[in-house]
């Protein structure tokens, strides 16, 4: 089901760039193979302090408490579809909170906006699963996602993913292992599995309530 254009999208995407709370990448698909246009993250987040990057922030509840929680930190939510990020992008100003940016563009395109070795911890949350095979290429740990992040991390930085899907979280398992990742904290009931310190997000919460148990893995 395609998702109805929110209502004054472009005003309201154009209102949190001059917020400087959200960098809007209309031209992504104008990039040829050569080209990077690196965001300069010390300059809107004014401040050298870590950065987290969330891929695939949807409407960003798990990153407005994070960024609340953690004000040392300089986070980056990446999401590729305009009409939800919009929405993320607008609780965060409304929420007062300054040590967030929300990128508008396709995890594909992030080593061209972000500079190499510089993200020290990548969350993704309840990826799309892309159940058919032939679009295995589009799940955010397939391995060429994984090449991806790998080029932006920091020396030790990790990746954490959730995810309620379990063919998924075994695939991703496959290509972290396969990329040479090491796996730890695995677990395919987070509830139970004595981790403490949970952030909920929205898809989270949403299978927590049916009883669907939840996978996590950190991977470095
Ligand atoms: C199932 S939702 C989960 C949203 C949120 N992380 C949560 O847990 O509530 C996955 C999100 O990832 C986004 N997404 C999928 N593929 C992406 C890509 N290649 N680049 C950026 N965002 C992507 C989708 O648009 C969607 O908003």
């Amino acid at each position: 089901m395609r998702m109805r254009k929110k209502k004054h999208l472009e005003e309201r995407l154009a209102q949190g760039a001059q917020n400087n709370i959200f960098v809007y990448r209309s031209d992504n698909l104008r990039f040829t193979d050569a080209e990077e246009d690196y965001i300069d993250l010390d300059g809107y987040f004014g401040r050298k302090a870590p950065f987290h990057m969330e891929v695939g922030c949807g409407k960003g509840g798990f990153m407005l408490k994070l960024a609340a929680l953690h004000p040392e930190i300089n986070y980056i939510a990446v999401e590729y579809c305009a009409n939800v990020i919009v929405t993320a992008a607008e609780a965060a100003l409304k929420a007062g909170l300054k040590n967030v940016l929300f990128v508008n563009a396709d995890a594909g395109y992030l080593e061209r906006l972000i500079p190499q070795k510089s993200i020290d911890l990548i969350y993704l949350n309840f990826s799309c699963p892309f159940p058919k095979n032939k679009y295995a290429a589009h799940r955010l740990t397939h391995s060429h996602f994984l090449e991806i992040y790998r080029s932006l991390m920091t020396d030790g930085a990790a990746i954490y993913q959730k995810t309620d899907n379990r063919p998924f979280f075994d695939f991703s398992i496959t290509q972290f292992e396969q990329c040479g990742f090491a796996l730890s904290n695995v677990t395919y009931d987070l509830a139970n599995s004595g981790y403490e310190g949970n952030i909920m997000t929205e898809y989270e919460q949403r299978f927590t309530s049916m009883g669907v148990p939840i996978c996590r893995l950190e991977a470095r």
